[in-house]
């Protein structure tokens, strides 16, 4: 029998960019964050067509077992002196974690239970960052360039955003070049 070297994906650690058949890309706007930043009016004055993050998915089967693999590439930014970040969100299966492998720039992991007890993780180039389940997690650019993270998670696990309607118990914030984690209790 014949053995063939299947060519797998591949991913450029650098700069998070993949090299396959079959990519998916979702982009997220300034617009698409309405209520995720603290001051609606800075969220205002920013064309809703902004770049904010960009997912790059490979083509995966789907199923239980299965696994996603996803690069996050988070652009530098404020609204107001609030950092750029994703939405953040739980996975709808709630016990399925993820990890997060940090590949350039430099941020922040919010975490946060489902008690809204926060922590956080620093994330640069070969940061590792193993998600549990039961566990909310946001990126956030804190950095001058953009910042890239790859994904590992369950096909199955699905975002829930609305349980985070109230937001996150910490926001990170610019206070004259200095970051600045501060606790909010209604996000
Ligand atoms: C998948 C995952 C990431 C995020 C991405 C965008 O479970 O955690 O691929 O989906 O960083 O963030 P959200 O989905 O919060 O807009
Ligand atoms: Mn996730």
């Amino acid at each position: 029998m014949a053995i063939s070297f299947n060519m797998p994906p591949s991913v450029a650690f650098l700069a998070g960019q993949f090299t396959a058949d079959d990519i998916i890309k979702k982009t997220t706007r300034c617009g698409d964050l309405s209520g995720v930043f603290h001051d609606r009016a800075a969220w205002q004055t920013i064309p809703p067509d902004t770049p904010v993050y960009e997912v790059e998915m490979l083509s995966s089967p789907q199923g239980e077992g299965e696994l996603f693999v996803g690069t996050t590439h988070l652009q530098p930014g404020r609204v107001g002196d609030e950092f750029y970040m994703t939405r953040g969100h739980f996975h709808q299966r709630r016990e399925q974690g993820e990890v997060y492998f940090g590949l350039r720039g430099s941020g922040l992991l919010l975490l946060q239970n489902e008690a809204r007890k926060p922590w956080l993780e620093k994330v640069f180039p070969g940061s590792v960052h193993v998600i549990p389940g039961f566990t909310a997690h946001r990126l956030i650019n804190t950095g001058s360039d953009v910042l890239s993270a790859l994904a590992v998670w369950p096909s199955t696990a699905g975002h829930d955003y609305a349980a985070l309607e109230r937001g996150f118990a910490l926001r990170v914030l610019d206070r004259e070049g200095k970051i600045f984690a501060k606790e909010v209790q209604n996000g």
